[in-house]
Order: C-alpha cells, then sequence, then structure tokens
C-alpha cells in the first residue's frame, strides 16, 4: 500500500484557491509520479470563499501545527510578519514540513527557520518564492551544487518590468502604465514593494545565499525602485542604444559580496535587456559551469503552483533536505560591500526651463572639473512642456563621486528635475 501524506493549505487567496483546485485535479498523476498518495486534509482562510467540505475546514490557521495527522502545511497567507510568520514558525517546531510562496518571510527570517527545520529533520522549501515558474531554487540546490557560482543577476520583478516595457512599446507614462498592470492583475492594488525594489531585494538575498553558500544578509543591500523613471528616461535610453530594467545582482569577489537592485540601463543587445512583459529572468555564472541562464512566468497563479507543487512532490518523494543545502552554522562567512566604490558610466539627464538652456554647456564644465567625464550627449527641446533636457553618458566614475554630485545640481532650484541611472554590463 502507498504511503500517504496529509498536507493542509492555509490562505485561499490568489495562488492557495488554484493550488487547492490543481491539486484535486492532478492528485492521481502525482501519486503516480511519488508513489505516494496525497490527501488535502485540510484548508483555511480567514473566510470561505468557495464550496468546501465541512471536514476540511479548519477554523483557526495555528490550529494546523497542532493536529497531529498533517505531515506538511502549505502556507500562502503571505507577509514576513503577523499569521504568516507565526504558521511557519509553529510547524516547524511542532515538526511538520512546509512549503510556502513567501519572498519576504524567507528573507527576512530564512536563516532563523532554516535552523529549526534542520534540528527537527523537517523540509522547508519555497521555490516559489523566487520568479514564479523558473525553477531557479532547485537548479541551485541540486543541479548546480557542485559549482561555484559567483554572480547572479537578472529580472525578478514582473510588474515592474511589465510597466518598463508599457512605458518603451506601449508609449504609455508611469501611471497610465501601472494602471493597465493593475487592471490585468499584474501589480498588486499597493504595489509599493514591488515599484520600490523590496519585491526584488528579498529575492536576490534568498539567491545571493543560496549561491554563494552564506547566510542570508538582510541589512547589507543597496535598494532602489522605479518610481522616478518616467516614459521620457525610456525613450532617451532607446535612442542611446539601451533598456532600462530593474535589476537585482548580487557578486562574489574573494571575501566579499555586494548585493543591489536599481533601474539600471542595459546595452540592447543583452539578453536581460530584451525580457519584456512579465516575464522574469535568472542569469548565473560559475565554475566549471559557464552561464546559466533560465526565462518565464515570474508569478501568476499558474507559474506559482507549478513551482509550490513541485515543492510537494519533491517532499513526497522522501528524504530530509537541509533548507539552503548547508547547516546555517557551517556557512561561509563573507563581508559585504556597499557600491559606493563601484565604478560606473551613467546616464544623467538635466531638465531646464526652455529660457536657461545656455545652462547645458556649464553642466558638462562643472562634471569636467570633478573629474566625470561625458562620452554621450543629447540635447532635447520640448516645446510642449516648455522644457529643455540635457541627457549625458559620462565616462567610468565612483558611484559616491557621482552621487555627490546629482546631490549638488539637486540643491539647486533652477533645475526642474536632474536624473541619475547607472549603466550595468550584463
Ligand atoms: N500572486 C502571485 O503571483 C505570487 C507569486 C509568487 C509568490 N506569491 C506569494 O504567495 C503568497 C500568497 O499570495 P496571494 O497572491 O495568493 O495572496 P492573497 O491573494 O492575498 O491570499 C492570501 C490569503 O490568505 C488569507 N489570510 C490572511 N490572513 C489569514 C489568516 N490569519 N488565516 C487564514 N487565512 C488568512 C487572505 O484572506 P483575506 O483576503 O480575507 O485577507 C487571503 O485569502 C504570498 O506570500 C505571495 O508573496 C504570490
Amino acid at each position: 500500500m502507498k504511503k500517504k501524506l496529509n498536507i493542509a493549505i492555509i490562505g485561499l487567496g490568489n495562488i492557495g484557491s488554484y493550488l487547492y483546485t490543481f491539486l484535486k485535479q492532478k492528485r492521481k498523476i502525482l501519486s503516480k509520479k511519488s508513489q505516494v498518495d496525497l490527501n488535502i486534509a485540510f484548508i483555511c482562510d480567514k473566510k470561505r470563499k468557495f464550496k468546501v467540505p465541512k471536514n476540511k475546514w479548519l477554523k483557526n490557521y495555528l490550529d494546523a501545527p497542532k493536529i497531529r495527522k498533517i505531515d506538511l502545511i502549505v502556507e500562502l497567507i503571505g507577509g514576513a510578519e503577523g499569521p504568516a510568520k507565526k504558521l511557519v514558525f509553529s510547524a516547524l517546531k511542532n515538526k511538520k514540513h512546509v512549503v510556502t510562496a513567501n519572498k519576504a518571510l524567507i528573507s527576512k527570517y530564512g536563516n532563523q527557520l532554516a535552523k529549526i527545520a534542520e534540528k527537527n529533520k523537517v523540509n522547508l522549501e519555497y521555490e516559489a518564492a523566487v520568479c514564479g515558474g523558473i525553477p531557479v531554487i532547485r537548479s541551485i540546490k541540486d543541479g548546480l551544487i557542485t559549482n561555484e557560482i559567483n554572480k547572479v543577476y537578472g529580472i525578478f520583478n514582473g510588474t515592474t518590468n511589465f510597466i518598463l516595457s508599457s512605458m518603451d512599446f506601449d508609449k504609455l507614462n508611469f501611471e497610465s502604465a501601472l494602471k493597465k498592470a493593475q487592471s490585468l492583475g499584474y501589480a498588486e492594488r499597493n504595489p509599493k514593494a514591488d515599484l520600490a525594489g523590496l519585491d526584488v531585494a528579498d529575492k536576490l538575498r534568498i539567491l545571493s545565499a543560496l549561491c554563494f553558500n552564506s547566510v542570508i544578509d538582510y541589512k547589507n543591500i543597496h535598494i532602489e525602485g522605479i518610481n522616478n523613471i518616467d516614459q521620457f528616461d525610456v525613450q532617451y535610453a532607446n535612442q542611446l542604444g539601451y533598456k532600462i530594467k530593474l535589476l537585482g545582482l548580487a557578486e562574489r569577489n574573494n571575501k566579499f559580496i555586494v548585493q543591489k537592485v536599481f533601474p539600471a540601463l542595459l546595452k540592447n543587445n543583452s539578453n536581460t535587456a530584451k525580457i519584456n512583459g512579465v516575464l522574469n529572468n535568472v542569469v548565473l555564472e560559475g565554475k566549471p559551469i559557464g552561464r546559466v541562464e533560465m526565462i518565464g512566468e515570474g508569478a501568476g497563479p499558474k507559474a506559482t503552483v507549478s513551482a509550490i507543487s513541485s515543492d510537494i512532490i519533491s517532499i513526497m518523494k522522501g528524504g530530509i533536505k537541509l533548507p539552503f543545502n548547508t547547516p546555517i552554522n557551517e556557512k561561509n562567512k563573507y563581508k559585504f560591500k556597499d557600491i559606493s566604490n563601484e565604478n560606473y558610466e551613467a546616464y544623467l539627464r538635466f531638465d531646464l526651463n526652455l529660457k536657461n538652456m545656455n545652462l547645458a554647456q556649464s553642466i558638462i564644465g562643472k562634471l569636467k572639473k570633478n573629474k566625470i567625464l561625458i562620452q554621450k550627449i543629447i540635447k532635447k527641446k520640448n516645446t510642449f512642456n516648455r522644457l529643455f533636457s540635457l541627457i549625458l553618458i559620462t565616462k567610468q566614475s565612483k558611484d559616491f563621486k557621482l552621487k555627490r554630485m546629482i546631490r549638488n545640481f539637486k540643491n539647486k532650484k533652477i533645475y526642474k528635475s536632474v536624473k541619475f541611472i547607472r549603466i550595468e554590463k550584463v
């Protein structure tokens, strides 16, 4: 007789409700593939959103970890704090396997949670937390396990990529592109975490810990979002041969790790520059493998449930796998470097009233005086809003110098706006 695995799904929103239906439909084939009988023993949400057999309904989510019959809890509530945190800590402490899609929780508490899972010899799986349907976590943990990965980067957020692509191809302004993303269900009603780069940062911390075999470092990460990018930046970047993308990148160099999230100009022939709409990509560089690149849907019920159900199958197949491959106490020790001493070419844009266009030469002069040299210049007169834009591509300069100059320019009231976007060579 086949072994049986009893699971509880907690949180029946976008993802949880789709998972429930999917697992019911696929139960037979999943059991065949794992040789274990899958039983959805309980489901739980704040309120019943669809018809559920009475004996499967759990009134309080915190009862799940205490029910002996349950082997595995699927947490799909979301958020780093509150009920999701209470549930996952309690589940692992009560020796239940956990599957979660919650990047915010893993990014913030992954080290602590992994330690409990290690101690209690249960699995904590989180494939769906990073880039939805792209099986990047299992690829790093299994397929690439013997490699020394030194760099991981890509587009890890479909919402912001959709907005940037809509500004580019549909010539929408930021607000209209955001509204379009919301109306199509790609952006949440409160899109702050996506727009500010926080969602990418959560995913990058997890990838970085896995790739470099370090603990998750929550604090040492540079984060900027796309709030300040407008449709003109996207168009000017195009004219200069670049695409603007919200990039997540982590790199290891000897004993140092850099983690950074920012909108970047990428040469338009780079593979990452060609990722459009809600797609995500992840690029890994290491030894001996060289370069590996994955592309796929980063969010939505279908992609996310593909990842969650693969975690469930992995647990059904048996065996205990450490959540981050190596015990947390045996992780490599690294120092984390900020980006202020890194060298970047940069895109600078100065908007001035038409009557002040003669300041262009003085801007270039001030930059030169501070050893920030220019390699490309575009001048645009916009009669519609009566503004003059000076767009410059600088040669390489230290990040702190570029930022200091931009701060100085911003302090002067004469500039309508001053923009600074780094160029990343990937
Ligand atoms: N959506 C995606 O495309 C996607 C992609 C990858 C990963 N994820 C992750 O998947 C997780 C779920 O996302 P989602 O989009 O499905 O979110 P969601 O639609 O907001 O679903 C969360 C569900 O949990 C319920 N809930 C809240 N507190 C609860 C409690 N105390 N007890 C029981 N249920 C409770 C919510 O009920 P109320 O609505 O009544 O509050 C809601 O039905 C998140 O961690 C998210 O980051 C989502």
